[in-house]
This record gives structure tokens, C-alpha cells and sequence, in this order.
């Protein structure tokens, strides 16, 4: 029978298997083999450790379970560096760095501002409605009171799709409230976001294709103090307490009275200057109380309900908001700059 089981040779049996080849994979099987296997030195030492006499069984048992980590911590050690020599050659990569972080995608800023100003309007009662793109020229047009002959239609203007009858590309969302007074019976308080085209040069402040959210409220005795306090408050949660508006008389063949409100931007800067057209106000959006004629195409009765509407352009807002002065980039799609909005 073999000798008690002492430390003494749990430390040499330590050393010798630290100075044991493991430098290949063969090796380190033949290592795994000799010291876990099944008739292995680990085995072997649990079955001496019953004859150790009791007194010394706590100590001893304490050095052996420290014998049993050591040689686990020298295979482990031993097998990743074996993985990682072998991905090194392969690869030239150490696969124990830690991973590249994953990246994170982000908001189109227009859409931020487009959600922004919808959350605005929701918590006012205005609920989302959508229309089609591609329209007729009652829905764009004649619905909305503009004359035969007024500029708007013109070609310079419009992107047509089809001559008689026509089919273009809305030139604003104010096509969708002619959608929206047709199939609903007021009361209704809609904000309508989307996509418009018009047929002009672009240069830092227009675009052929730009986005807007149009505003439509009708309801018994609405008036223009109605409206004024509702875009007020909207331009308070959006630009803060402090911002300064101011609505210009203007004219739509659409709303009787209309105006334009504008919201002060700045004049300290070249930039400034150039955006405003050296006035420090940007235009934001055009106004007005539903003309009754409208109402009335759309078969609402103009002597029971009235209402205002209103239609703004997402870009104008976005370059307000960030102080962007050119409106090409929102087209660009360079994530460099599209990547840089956060919030809403
Ligand atoms: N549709 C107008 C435009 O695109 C804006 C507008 C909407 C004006 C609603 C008055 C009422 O310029």
C-alpha cells in the first residue's frame, strides 16, 4: 500500500505537473488524460486521502482541494493559450479582447421634429390622419377654392403625372383635409404629416421635396382667438416659454382670414442673415379660418361649424431647432450628419 498521502508530495506532484508539456493539443490531452482521466493522479490521491487518520483529514483535505485548483487553473491556462496561439496564426486576432461595440442606429432628424410636433398636438386632442402622395387635382386644388387659372397649378409649380385627367404630386398636405371634411362629420381636431413636391430650384432654403404637418380643426363656434392660443402653445412646448412669434395677414384661397406665422431666429450672423432674408424672422407656417366655401364642398355647413387649419414645413422647424443653415443636408443622407440628433 502506497505511503499516507502528505503535503510534501502534493507539492512536488504540483511542480511536476507545471513543468508537464502542454504545448499542444496532443500534449494537453495526454496531460487531461494522465492527471482527470479516470485512472488519473486526481483519482488515485481521493482514494489515498480515506486512509489519512482523522486528525490530519481537515488540513489534508484543505491542501488537497488547493492541489485539485491549482492543476484545473494550469489546464485552463494551458487550453485558451493553446486557442488563442492557434486563432493568432490564423488570424492575426486575439480572441480574448473583448468584441468591437455594436452600433447604435439613430432618427432621421426631420423625423424627430415630426414626432415632436405630433406628441405636441396629441396632448391638445389632434389625432394623426394620412392621404396619398400621389393626387387629383380637386383633392390638391379646386376642392380647396383655388381658382382655374391661379399660379399654384401651373406647371412651373406642380409635377403632373397625367394631363386630363390630372394626376400630380400633392404640392401640400392641405389635400388631405379636403380628404378627411369629406368621409368625417365634425367635431375633429387632425394633424396630417407628410411629404409634398413642388416643382422649384433647390438652393439652401427650398427644396423639390420637403415635408409638412397640416393642422384642421372644426367645431361649433371655433374663432381665430382659438387659433392663435393653439399655435401659441404649440410653439411654447416646442421652442420653449420664451419664443417669439408673430402672425403676418397673408392670403390662401383656402382660409378667410389667413396669416403666416413666424418665428424669430436671430440676426447675428452672416447666416442669419442669408436664412431670414436679413429680417432675424423664418416663416413657419400659413394659417387661417376654413374658408366656408371649403366647408361647404366637403359638405359641412358653414353656418353650423367652423374651424381653422394650419400647415407647416418639418424642415424649416428642424433648422430652427438645431440652427442648420442649409436644407440640402436633411436630402443627403450623410450619416455624419444625419447621426448627430438625439431627443425629441
Ligand atoms: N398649404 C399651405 C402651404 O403649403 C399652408 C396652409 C395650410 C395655409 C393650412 C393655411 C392653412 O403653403
Amino acid at each position: 500500500m502506497a505511503e499516507i498521502l502528505n503535503a510534501a508530495e502534493l507539492d512536488s506532484l504540483l511542480s511536476e505537473a507545471g513543468a508537464a508539456d502542454v504545448a499542444t493539443g496532443e500534449a494537453l490531452e495526454s496531460f487531461r488524460i494522465a492527471y482527470f482521466g479516470r485512472q488519473g493522479v486526481l483519482k488515485s490521491l481521493n482514494e489515498r486521502f480515506r486512509e489519512v487518520p482523522r486528525e490530519q483529514k481537515r488540513e489534508m483535505g484543505q491542501a488537497l482541494n488547493a492541489f485539485k485548483d491549482a492543476l484545473q487553473s494550469l489546464f485552463d491556462e494551458a487550453s485558451s493559450a493553446l486557442v488563442a496561439g492557434q486563432d493568432a496564426q490564423t488570424s492575426g486576432q486575439d480572441p480574448t479582447l473583448p468584441s468591437g461595440a455594436v452600433p447604435v442606429g439613430s432618427h432621421h432628424p426631420l423625423s424627430l421634429v415630426r414626432r415632436e410636433i405630433l406628441d405636441i398636438f396629441a396632448r391638445m386632442g389632434f389625432v394623426v390622419a394620412d392621404g396619398p402622395e400621389i393626387e387629383d387635382d380637386w383633392h390638391v386644388f379646386s376642392g380647396l377654392n383655388f381658382p382655374e387659372e391661379h399660379p399654384a397649378r401651373d406647371m412651373q409649380d406642380t409635377f403632373f403625372v397625367q394631363r386630363d385627367p390630372d394626376l400630380l404630386l400633392r404640392t401640400h398636405t392641405s389635400s388631405v383635409q379636403v380628404r378627411e371634411m369629406e368621409r368625417r362629420d365634425p367635431p375633429y381636431r387632425l394633424v396630417m404629416p407628410g411629404r409634398v413636391f413642388r416643382n422649384e430650384a433647390i438652393s439652401a432654403r427650398a427644396h423639390c421635396i420637403f415635408h409638412q404637418v397640416e393642422g384642421l380643426y372644426i367645431d361649433k363656434g371655433v374663432g381665430f382667438a382659438d387659433m392663435k392660443q393653439t399655435l401659441l402653445m404649440f410653439a411654447q412646448q416646442l421652442f420653449g416659454s420664451d419664443v417669439k412669434i408673430r402672425l403676418r395677414p397673408s392670403y390662401f384661397p383656402f382660409t378667410e382670414p389667413s396669416a403666416e406665422m413666424d418665428v424669430y431666429w436671430g440676426l447675428k450672423t452672416e447666416v442669419d442673415k442669408r436664412i431670414t432674408k436679413g429680417t432675424g424672422w423664418l416663416e413657419i407656417m400659413g394659417c387661417g379660418m376654413v374658408d366656408p366655401a371649403v366647408l361647404e364642398a366637403s359638405g359641412i355647413d358653414p353656418e353650423v361649424y367652423s374651424g381653422f387649419a394650419f400647415g407647416m414645413g418639418i424642415e424649416r422647424i428642424a433648422m430652427l431647432k438645431w440652427q442648420i443653415g442649409d436644407l440640402r443636408l436633411f436630402f443627403e443622407n450623410d450619416m455624419r450628419f444625419t447621426s448627430q440628433f438625439t431627443g425629441g
